[in-house]
């Protein structure tokens, strides 16, 4: 099965928010892949993604943990490039989705993902770790405390190891709320969603402020930052033809990582780094 193919008899309808305020995506990983990577958006993510990750990352081949791994995409990424991967998801739906679907990608090696069905929170027991390489990708913002999670990350890094954080980017939401004529909204900056049903606007959208904050607060280097779709959602008219798509990825990769472009990208991808320790 492809993340696209997601039957709507999988659904499982609990929309309620966990008692530490997170948003598990049981029950939305339908709407998810059909909203997301069934459309341009989740395309050029990943096209994006693509082309950044081996650029902002020291990648040798080493282990990698996959926090909120969801529909499995970053997983088969990393084992396609030959990285053993430990992919951990709190959602169930989310997590039988990504097995059905790796299995079904001839170019990944049998084996090469390890699945645990665990919320960041319980990593310490059920993935202590240490890992050179972690990634959490789109997950914060649908914590009810984003912060802690940023602690949590910080104590499973070993040291000189590194984390690929990709944040949802509350700039980014005022900003396409103004242009979408949601003034009243962007005025008083009720940006946040609730999670109720099967809303996609996350509960805890974060600023790059926020980002440097938590990095030092965990002894954490933010190496390098990009902006991801820092063009797409504002266009008028979006490109119709394959041409057209490939000058707004030209444009993406152009601009994702160039002052002032990446502030505003819908999403923040950041390498942050977990100081080697010196006697
Ligand atoms: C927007 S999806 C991102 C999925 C994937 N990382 C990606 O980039 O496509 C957010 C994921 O975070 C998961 N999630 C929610 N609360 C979590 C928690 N406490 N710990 C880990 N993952 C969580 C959800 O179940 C969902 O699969």
């Amino acid at each position: 099965m492809h993340p696209n193919d997601m039957s709507k008899s999988n659904l499982i309808s609990s929309y309620e928010l966990t008692q530490a305020g997170d948003r598990y995506f049981d029950g939305l990983a339908d709407k998810f892949s059909r909203s997301l990577y069934q459309a341009p958006r989740g395309e050029l993510r990943l096209a994006m993604l693509d082309y950044l990750l081996p650029t902002m990352l020291q990648l040798n081949g080493q282990k990698v943990l996959d926090v909120g791994g969801g529909l499995g995409q970053q997983a088969a990424w990393f084992a396609e490039r030959g990285h053993a991967v430990t992919m951990s998801e709190p959602s169930e739906e989310m997590l039988n989705y990504a097995k059905h679907w790796h299995r079904d990608v001839k170019s990944l090696p049998e084996e090469a993902v390890t699945y645990v069905q665990a919320p960041l929170q319980s990593l310490a027991d059920q993935a202590p770790g240490p890992w050179a390489l972690i990634t959490c990708h789109a997950v914060l913002e649908w914590l009810g405390d984003p912060r802690a999670a940023v602690a949590t990350l910080s104590t499973l890094l070993a040291s000189g190891g590194q984390l690929s954080l990709m944040v949802f980017n509350r700039d980014a939401l005022r900003f396409s709320n103004a242009v979408k004529g949601n003034l009243e909204k962007a005025l008083s900056d009720r940006l946040a969603g609730k999670g109720k049903r099967q809303r996609l606007t996350p509960i805890s959208p974060v600023t790059h402020a926020d980002i440097e904050q938590w990095s030092a607060e965990n002894g954490l280097r933010i190496e390098t930052v990009a902006g991801i779709r820092v063009f797409q959602d504002y266009l008028r008219q979006p490109p119709t033809t394959p041409v057209e798509r490939e000058t707004l990825l030209a444009l993406e990769k152009q601009y994702c990582r160039q002052d002032p472009h990446w502030r505003l990208g819908r999403y923040l991808l950041y390498t942050l780094s977990k100081p080697e320790i010196t006697e």
